[in-house]
């Protein structure tokens, strides 16, 4: 699209036009906007044999590996001759402007958002004015962000399995995604997606590492691994609003949240700073349907979040020879649907490699992309961005 550099002659120096805006339409790989709209792009010279860019980045920016890798790759596809990447540090000052923006940009302007708007979260007005008046980027109503909270009854469901794959699955299709692991007692999502990357800072705002096109924020950032959360309810409650707002979320189209299992403060926390989510819960196909629609029926209540949709995982085991076996019995998920007047939405098969790829931080829809699971999880996707918007919260939801 931007080339039109085919004549570029042997002492041509400057910068074609085509060259500069692929270099500025560039999307930086942690902060999630382009970089000529951050103001990054500090040079752009064609020259004989080879195109000379330069970008200034944070300090605490992690993932210039890949940034610089997109930038070659731009300036290739506009024709340049291939380009020498220089990276700059951006001064104190340069940080903390871009910090603001970032800001303004993240609450509510949505990453297609070329500059904050009218009836915008006002970045400008909250942006550098101390953590009291912070943004939060979820709860505001012209947020382009629909969150969807992954909840079970109980524990060791595949919650978190489910969360993970149905996260890369839906960056597979071309979505921006988050995940917050919300877990924080049995944080596992950042091993799952095998991130090796820690948080990166800009002033006080983290930057999100990212895995398979997954951006993610987990307290397993942030406590060592093997030692267990000791926090209670009022220290979890400041931890979970701060990973709400003060991380650079940069406005992705999917927030997934991998809640807790059960009903306890950390998910009325979260429903709190974040009423705006959906709620869906995952199941096994033995789990007495009854009581599990119970307990979600009174998650749901508590959260005062609508119930979206009944995932059910460890379905079935296929067998070389193609048959099928019902291990876990059958039903779980579809009568749970049915109580809970909702839709089920998928069924998961009872693969191993779906635990082995989790143990290795390859989701198996990346390790085996055409397998019977990813299929599951590229279906599951879909259907989840074809839902019909929330239309009320559905206070009749009840077990019947
Ligand atoms: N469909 C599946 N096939 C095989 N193993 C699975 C499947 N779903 C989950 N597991 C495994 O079961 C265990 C529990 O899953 P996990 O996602 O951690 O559950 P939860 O988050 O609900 O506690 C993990 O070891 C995971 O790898
Ligand atoms: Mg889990």
């Amino acid at each position: 699209m931007c080339s039109g550099l085919g004549a570029t002659s042997d002492d041509s120096h400057g910068t074609p036009a085509g060259t500069a805006e692929a270099v500025a339409a560039v999307v930086d790989p942690r902060l999630f906007h382009p970089l000529g709209l951050l103001g990054l792009v500090r040079e752009v010279r064609v020259r004989h044999r080879v195109t000379e860019v330069e970008i200034a980045i944070p300090s605490g920016h992690h993932g210039t590996g890949e940034l610089v890798e997109a930038v070659r790759r731009a300036v290739a596809d506009s024709g340049a001759p291939p380009a020498e990447v220089g990276l700059v540090e951006l001064s104190e000052a340069e940080e903390s402007e871009l910090g603001a923006r970032l800001r303004s940009l993240g609450a509510g302007a949505g990453s297609m958002g070329r500059d904050v708007g009218p009836g915008q979260a006002p970045g400008g007005r909250h942006g550098a004015e101390g953590p009291a008046q912070r943004p939060n980027p979820f709860s505001d109503k012209s947020s382009p962000t629909r969150v969807l909270a992954i909840g079970s009854g109980k524990g060791g469901v595949g919650k978190s399995s489910v969360t993970v794959n149905l996260a890369v699955a839906l960056a597979q299709q071309g979505h921006s995604v988050a995940v917050l692991d919300a877990d924080v007692y049995g944080f596992s999502v950042p091993a799952m997606l095998g991130m090796s990357e820690a948080p990166g800072v800009l002033g006080e705002m983290l930057l999100p590492p990212v895995a398979h096109g997954v951006r993610c924020i987990s307290m397993g950032f942030f406590v060592p691994e093997d030692q267990a959360v000791i926090w209670r309810g009022p220290m979890l409650h400041k931890a979970l609003e701060q990973f709400l707002v003060d991380v650079h979320w940069g406005a992705p189209e999917l927030l997934l949240i991998d809640l807790p299992p059960g009903t306890g403060d950390v998910s009325l926390s979260i429903a709190q700073f974040v009423p705006r989510a959906e709620l869906f819960v995952v199941t096994t196909p033995q789990a007495a349907a009854e009581r599990v629609a119970q307990r979600a029926a009174v998650l749901a209540r508590q959260l005062r979040l609508p119930l979206r949709g009944v995932i059910e995982n460890m379905s079935w085991f296929t067998a070389d020879d193609g048959t099928r076996y019902e291990l876990f019995g059958t039903g779980g998920g579809s009568q749970l649907a049915e109580h809970l007047g909702i839709a089920l939405l998928g069924q998961v098969p009872l693969v191993p490699a779906l635990r082995s790829g989790g143990d290795e931080g390859r989701p198996i829809v990346v390790s085996d992309p055409e397998g019977e699971v990813a299929q599951v999880f590229a279906e599951l996707a879909r259907r989840v961005v074809a839902m019909p918007p929330v239309r009320v919260y559905r206070s009749e939801l009840a077990v019947r």
